[in-house]
């Protein structure tokens, strides 16, 4: 695993769009795995100064997001799909339809997962992961488990997410209660994964999650596995690492 500390998270995104971008233009083309949170705002914010300044084109891109709220459709402003269009989609040159996310409103969610997995096995592999780690300790919206879970599944969010996430919505009972999210191993099968943690709200998962055993009680844990990981944390982040 390679750490990169840095002062904040505009410095974060900073490094995290110029992995991506280089991987861009080294390959022409790429799969990258996407996020969504507050940590990778600063990254899609330089993305898009990139694409702007003419450096980068994401016209043969593919991008493939974690997870989405259950019960939320794409023109809510709380749904992923929402987020990842104000921010990155609508002010790039990707085309809309090598954008993906799990539908949330999809009638079966079961038929839901299983498309998804599907449509991952056809992306495969995604070259560039991006993550940002729940307070948890989730990844995407894999909560705490008695098992780490393969692929795409229908989760009910813990209390301890919901009560983080309403912060972006009006009351915490307007949160949605389920999600659907990538699974572990599809997590894991990217070719290389990059973790944002920006604040001292993540020192502590942090180190649990990346110092600590293996579990899955937290999910992030599992990341300490992987070969070419990159954690892109500031100070703050960082303080309780050992
Ligand atoms: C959400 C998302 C995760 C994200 C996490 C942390 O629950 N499903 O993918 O990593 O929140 O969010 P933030 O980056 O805002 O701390």
């Amino acid at each position: 695993m390679k750490i990169i500390r840095v002062k904040n998270s505009l410095e974060g995104g900073a490094i995290a769009s110029r992995m991506i971008i280089d991987l861009i233009k080294e390959k022409g083309s790429a799969t990258l795995g996407f996020a969504t949170g507050s940590s990778p705002e600063t990254t899609y914010a330089h993305l898009v100064e990139a694409y702007k300044a003419g450096e980068v084109s994401f016209a043969d891109v593919r991008a493939v997001n974690l997870d989405e709220y259950v019960g939320l459709d794409g023109s809510h402003p709380q749904s992923y799909r929402y987020f990842m269009n104000e921010k990155l989609f609508s002010k790039i040159d990707v085309k809309r339809e090598n954008t993906y996310l799990p539908n949330g409103i999809a009638e079966d969610l079961t038929a839901e997962c299983e498309r998804y997995n599907r449509l991952i096995s056809t992306l495969s592999p995604i070259d560039i992961q991006l993550l940002g780690i729940g307070h948890n300790g989730h990844i995407g919206f894999n909560e705490p488990s008695e098992s780490f879970i393969d692929g795409t599944h229908v989760v009910e969010l813990s209390p301890s997410t919901i009560e983080a996430n309403s912060r972006f919505f009006e009351a915490e009972n307007d949160v949605p209660r389920r999600a659907i999210t990538m699974g572990i191993s599809q997590i894991m099968s990217a070719k290389s994964i990059i973790l944002l943690a920006f604040g001292e709200g993540k020192s502590e998962i942090l180190r649990a999650a990346l110092t600590r055993e293996i579990t899955p009680h937290i999910p992030a844990s599992i990341l300490q596995k992987h070969e070419n990981l990159t954690v892109i944390a500031d100070r703050e982040a960082l303080a309780k690492f050992d």
